[in-house]
Parts: structure tokens; sequence; C-alpha cells
């Protein structure tokens, strides 16, 4: 606290995983740098030590390790609302881990049924209706419209019978950039015994503290924004403090054994610190190139948060006052070979299938994040073959603007 007031965000996170000068003795220097240790196992020196040790997350790397723990209690602290309870987080091995071991705490006898609110990446449907389908999970959709004015709430409400152990949604959906009302969603989820889960990994909690707005768990993949450089894959579990699941996170965290290497918590950490500067940027650039693609006759319709009509506009300024993201997809008039044309034009932005790095990088939803749907599911969601999703980056919005009228012809 500063007298009083919290700290910015960004500023925690620009120093998270620091140690503090005098912790190694009153005039001891440290490290201005997160430590990394490596070890898959610790040696004891007897079996009392090696008894006392299990109770705790050092013995064995996948309970723990100091690098992770440094990047939980950094995001920990990022997630805690204002005068809050801190959630306990893990870190996994990628975003689909952190979901999967999210549902595997709140899956019972009587509670095997997950709602997934579309659209989303295309992975969690996918997750759940295939590989934990066959562990005995059941998928069930609620699909938002392209351009909604919907009353979300309503929507989950609506698919909720007592065996919905989870619903599953995204603040910033992807791909169609459509702001979901969590609050609303939350508050069905609780009417009903569910537990709301939110994937706030286009948001990331430097726009949008889920906690804050009703969820019960919290998950990201660290792969994108928060780690920023494409050099990391991982994800992060964050269950809030007064839910059940709390209490056997870490048992269950241990036994899946989809935990994140040090390593790349190390180089997640790092990418943390800059997260919430190189959010802002990008959220400027992404903003601009909005106004540019929306002036374009090539580009049949933009989607960014607001975009989508007055209560998307509403909803923007209620859940995320602090920015609305680096993410945006455009309608390409013309289809798959538009959209071809268009990336094969491009001279410095990279296609790539994944986003949140510090340069701008462009995708195809229908060949990649969501491929795993019909071209008829895809349609439903308005993701057409044109759509191609921008991961803006923090480069200069001149060059952006000039080498994206170029890739439009
Ligand atoms: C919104 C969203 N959630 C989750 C994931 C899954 O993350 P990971 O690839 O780290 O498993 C992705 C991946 O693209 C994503 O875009």
């Amino acid at each position: 606290m500063n007298g009083g007031r919290e700290p910015d965000p960004g500023t925690v996170a620009a120093r998270a995983g620091l140690g503090r000068p005098g912790e190694g003795g009153a005039d001891a220097g440290v490290d201005l740098v997160a430590p990394l240790g490596l070890a898959a196992v610790r040696a004891y020196r007897d079996l009392e030590a090696l008894d006392a040790a299990m109770e705790t997350r050092d013995v064995y790397r996948r309970y723990g390790s100091g690098s992770v723990a440094l990047l939980e209690d950094a995001i920990a602290g990022l997630e805690t609302p204002s005068g809050g309870e801190r959630p306990v987080a893990r870190a996994t091995a990628s975003g689909q881990a952190a979901l999967a071991l999210g549902l595997s705490l709140l899956a019972a006898p009587g509670r095997r049924r997950v709602v997934v609110v579309r659209p989303c990446y295309g992975g969690t449907d996918a997750l759940v209706g295939g590989p934990l389908g066959n562990l005995g999970l059941q998928l069930a959709t609620v699909d938002l419209a392209p351009a909604g004015e919907s009353d979300h709430g309503a929507l989950v409400a609506a698919s909720l019978r007592d065996d919905v152990a989870a619903v599953v949604v995204e603040v910033i959906s992807n791909p169609m950039m459509t702001v979901v009302d969590v609050p609303a969603v939350a508050a069905a989820c609780r009417a009903a015994g569910a537990a709301c889960i939110v994937d706030s990994t286009f948001a990331t909690p430097f726009l949008f503290q889920a906690f804050a707005h009703g969820a019960d768990m919290v998950f990201h993949s660290l792969t994108k924004h928060l780690s920023g450089h494409s050099d990391v894959l991982g994800g992060m579990l964050l269950v809030s403090e007064d839910s059940p699941a709390a209490g056997f996170l870490d048992g269950f965290s241990r036994l899946f054994g989809a935990v994140l290497s040090p390593f790349d918590a190390w180089l997640a950490l790092r990418g943390l610190r800059t997260a919430s500067l190189r959010l802002e940027r990008c959220s400027a650039n992404a903003a601009a190139l909005c106004e540019f693609f929306a002036a374009r006759s090539e580009v049949d319709a933009v989607h960014y948060p607001g975009r989508g009509g007055a209560a998307d506009e509403e909803q923007c300024r209620r859940l995320l006052p602090r920015g609305r993201g680096a993410m945006l997809s455009v309608d390409l008039a013309g289809g798959r070979a538009a959209a071809a044309a268009f990336m094969r034009r491009l001279a410095g932005v990279r296609l790539a299938p994944s986003l949140g790095d510090v340069a701008t990088t462009v995708s195809h939803p229908a060949l990649t994040s969501h491929r795993s749907l019909t071209p008829q599911g895809r349609a439903a969601l308005g993701i057409g073959d044109g759509l191609v999703r921008i991961s803006t980056g923090i480069e200069s919005i001149d060059d952006l603007r000039e080498e994206f009228a170029t890739a439009l012809g």
C-alpha cells in the first residue's frame, strides 16, 4: 500500500519476483532478477527431514518449484480484487491443461455437464467434448449471436440444469471479440449451483479482474499476452479462496502432473513485468486499426470490443474501463481467397496461429483455432473464411497502417 492507496497493477507487475535487499543479511545485496532453479528433486539428510519436506512444495518439481511459485504469487496478486481474498493459483503446462485441471476439481457425481459459451477458443469445447468427454464429462454449448444485443445471463440460465458442474466463458470472445456479461453469467451460475470459470486470456488481469465480477475460477493461457514473446507455453489456474475446490487444488495439481517448467515460469515472469505497458500500447494500436479497417471498402466488418452495438459498448464501459485489448478481427470481402492474398502481401506482420506476441501477428480462425468446428458451426458464430484475426503488437501505428494498406491491395 502507498499511504492507503493500492499501487497500480502495472507497478506491481513491473516488480514481480524481485527479492528485497537485506533478505540475506543486513548489508547483503540481492539479484535484480528473479531466481531460476532447475532441480527436479531435492536431497535430504535423513527420513525426518524428508518427512517434513513432503508437506511442502519444495521436494519434487511436480509439486512446485521456486520459479513457478514466484509466477503463481505474482498472478494471484494481480487477480486479487481490491479488498478481497487472494485466490489460490497453480501454473500449468498450457492454457488447455489449466482448464482440464479446473474441471477435474469441479466434476462430481451427478454434476458432469459443462456448458461452454461460444464464440470461444475452439480448443475449449473440443477439450470438453473430446478427451474430457471420454472421461465422462458432457459438453453443452450456448452460442452468442455474432452482433449480440442479447441477455447473456438469461441465455446461460436457460442452459443450466442441476447436472451442470461449470460454465466456461471468455470475457472477450475469441475470435469475434464479443464482450460477455460475466457478472450476469456468474449470477446465473450461482443460482444454479454451477461454477463460473472465466478464460481471461484475451483480457488479462490488467484489463479485467474476473473474481471481482463473480468468477469462481479463472484461467489464462500464459502463452499469449502475459508472457508476450512467443517463447513460453503455459497456463495458470486460479481458484477463488472461498470455493470448496481451493482446498484440493494443490493436491489435484500434484496428481494431474501437467505443471509448468521452471524455465517457462521464469520467462513468463519476465514477460509479465512488461505486460501492462505492452497491453496499453497494443490496445491503442488495435483501436486505431479498427478505425483504419472500418474505412476500407475491402473490409465487410470489423470486430472489436464495443463495436457490436449499444449493449456491447455499454458492457465495455462497465467491464473493461482500463482498455479493450490487443485483439481485433476483420471480415474481408472475398472470403478465403481475399484472406490468402492479404496475408501473402504482408511484408513484416507474420502469419502465425497464436497471439499475444510483442509484434503484430495475424491468424485465420477457420483454418486454425476454430478448425475443429464444422463450416456450419463456424457460420453460426459468424466465423467465415474471410475472417482474419489480428493480434496487435507494439509497432508504430503508422508502420502498421501502411503495411495493412499495402496488404489490402
Ligand atoms: C482464448 C484462449 N484460451 C485458451 C487457449 C489455450 O491456450 P494454450 O495454447 O496455452 O493451451 C488459447 C489458445 O490459443 C486461447 O486463444
